[in-house]
């Protein structure tokens, strides 16, 4: 089985990840918004490595109380091998002593893909935001999990 490795991303990652955001969405992060959620204290910034390549990443922040997982992408060679799941472990294992009342975070509704995956995790649906995305204003679908406050 290839090597895998998680751990923190870095500022000599970004062009990588920047790159695979570019390929993946349709209104990608640009370089200098993945450089200033590097330089947050609040916030986690995890890379899968294959065989020293980067695969994947995930990134979340805390807003008050809550977490907050804010983008998730992995390439496309490397989808549907688990990438996605052992970077959002690593994120449980790294929130999971902290105080915060529960993750959350928004998907596309027509994204079956990352809706399935987050339920995978225990997400559960909540609600809508209407024309949430810019691009084409499809509706957000807001998940959560562990929350046991009063849904935003
Ligand atoms: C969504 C995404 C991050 C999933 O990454 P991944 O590494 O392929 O996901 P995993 O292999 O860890 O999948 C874990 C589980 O999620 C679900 N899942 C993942 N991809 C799926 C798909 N295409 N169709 C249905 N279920 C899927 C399955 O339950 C899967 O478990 P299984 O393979 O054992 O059946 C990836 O498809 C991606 O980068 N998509 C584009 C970016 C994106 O949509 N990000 C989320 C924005 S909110």
């Amino acid at each position: 089985m290839a090597a895998r490795v998680i751990r923190p991303m870095t500022f000599s990652d970004i062009d990588r990840v920047a790159a695979i955001e570019r390929a993946t969405f349709t209104v990608p992060w640009s370089t200098d918004l993945f450089m200033g959620q590097l330089r947050r204290s609040t916030s986690i910034l995890l890379v899968c490595e294959i065989e020293g390549v980067l695969a994947g990443y995930l990134i979340a922040d805390s807003f008050v109380d809550v977490w907050h997982i804010m983008n998730i992408a992995v390439d496309v060679p490397h989808r549907r091998d688990h990438v996605a799941s052992e970077l959002i472990e690593a994120y449980f294992a790294i929130t999971e002593q902290s105080e915060h009342r529960g993750h959350t975070l928004e998907v596309r509704v027509s994204n079956e893909a990352a809706i399935e995956l987050y339920r995978s995790f225990g997400f559960i649906a909540s609600g809508v935001r209407p024309k949430y995305y810019p691009d084409d204003k499809e509706d957000a679908v807001i998940m959560w999990k562990d929350w046991e406050g009063e849904f935003a």
